[in-house]
């Protein structure tokens, strides 16, 4: 291993080597690249860096990696930050102006960004410069810095949150990513564990890809976990491994978690299956609205188990079968083994 990769920790170093490298690397999100591709290669032809863009969408789903990705193929310096470590004014001008000609800046979780820093975003957003106000009260005076010439791509899991000022400056586009479907998980997969030098079967792959949330993330993880419980194990990984490794994590067939299947639980037991109030859900799970908001839910909404109505969360007749619970106004369901 080289020297400056040795003080790396395993998994952050994993996450790097995984990173697409290249478009026709990145496998999904059709949409989203040719749209990407369009918008950099005329500001390239324009001589000029590319408009503003944000992506949202739940966690995992590849805005980081998106952003790197848009860095590599323009040959771009990218600096990265996030919404809560830009805490003060002075920490955004500091960042902006040390930029060079061209650069892009990644700001992750952008709805986490304070209202005073929001402001002064604007007008760098829009007009490329700068205002400072120096001094206070009718001493005070602005005074303007021309930026160098940027691309903003910022992200968040929470667009609800963004004000529509600050949504409307990315000139850009503003681009949902999708959740994967499992073909594309299957390749991200195989993709991985060719760069990571595992050996799974095809009946290993579609296993995992079957409970990974339709998220490269997870399913990456699952990989890496999977390949433990296989070394440990001396097993082949294939399908049954891949089962057994992911049964001890409380992994079900549906790919929900502990977690996960505890929120629908509580909405059924306790709710009658609901309407129930988000911050009642989070209060009788002990987990953080944001959690629930930002993983948990999207997930078990894209599966058919929640549904979102004016009135709060509601557990679907498909959540009653999953978890062998009897539904009020149902038919008898016969009980089914939940791991
Ligand atoms: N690793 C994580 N996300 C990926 C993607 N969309 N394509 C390829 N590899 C990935």
């Amino acid at each position: 291993m080289e020297e400056k990769e040795k003080n790396i920790p395993d998994e952050l170093f994993l996450d790097q080597t995984l990173r697409p490298g290249a478009w026709e690397e990145y496998i999904g999100q059709e949409s989203i690249k040719q749209n990407l591709k369009i918008l950099l290669q005329a500001a390239e032809e324009r001589n000029h860096p590319a408009e503003h863009i944000l992506f949202y969408g739940p966690p995992g789903l590849g805005k980081t990696t998106l952003a790197h990705l848009i860095a590599k193929e323009t040959g771009r310096q990218i600096k990265i930050t996030s919404g809560p470590a830009i805490e003060k004014v002075g920490d955004l001008a500091s960042i902006l102006t040390n930029l060079s000609p061209g650069d892009i800046i990644f700001i992750d979780e952008i709805h986490r960004l304070n209202k005073m820093v929001e402001e002064v975003l604007y007008p760098a957003m829009e007009s490329g410069v700068l205002d400072i106000i120096i001094g206070k009260g009718p001493s005070a005076r602005t005074i303007q810095l021309d930026l160098p010439p940027f691309t903003l791509v910022a992200a968040t899991t929470r667009i609800a949150l963004l004000s529509a000022p600050l949504r409307s400056r990315f000139s850009g586009g503003v681009f949902r990513l999708e959740f994967y479907n499992e073909e594309e998980i299957m390749k991200i997969i195989g993709r991985s564990a060719k760069i990571l030098g595992i050996n799974i079967d095809k009946g290993g792959i579609d296993e995992i890809a079957k409970r990974a949330r339709f998220t490269p993330r997870t399913a990456n993880y699952f990989l890496k976990r999977c390949r433990d419980y296989a070394q440990v194990h001396k097993k082949d990984l294939d399908k049954k491994t891949v089962f057994m490794a992911l049964s001890l994590l409380g992994i079900d067939e549906l790919g929900l978690s502990e977690s996960d299947r505890n929120v629908l639980k509580v909405i059924i037991e306790k709710f009658g299956g609901g309407p129930v109030g988000l911050n009642t859900i989070a209060a009788a799970t002990s987990e953080e609205e944001s959690t629930i908001e930002e993983v948990v839910e999207p997930y078990l909404i894209q599966r058919g188990l929640l549904e979102r109505t004016p009135r709060g969360r509601v557990a679907t007749q498909k959540a009653y079968d999953h978890l062998s619970f009897d539904h009020p106004d149902g038919e008898m369901h016969q009980n089914k083994l939940i791991h």
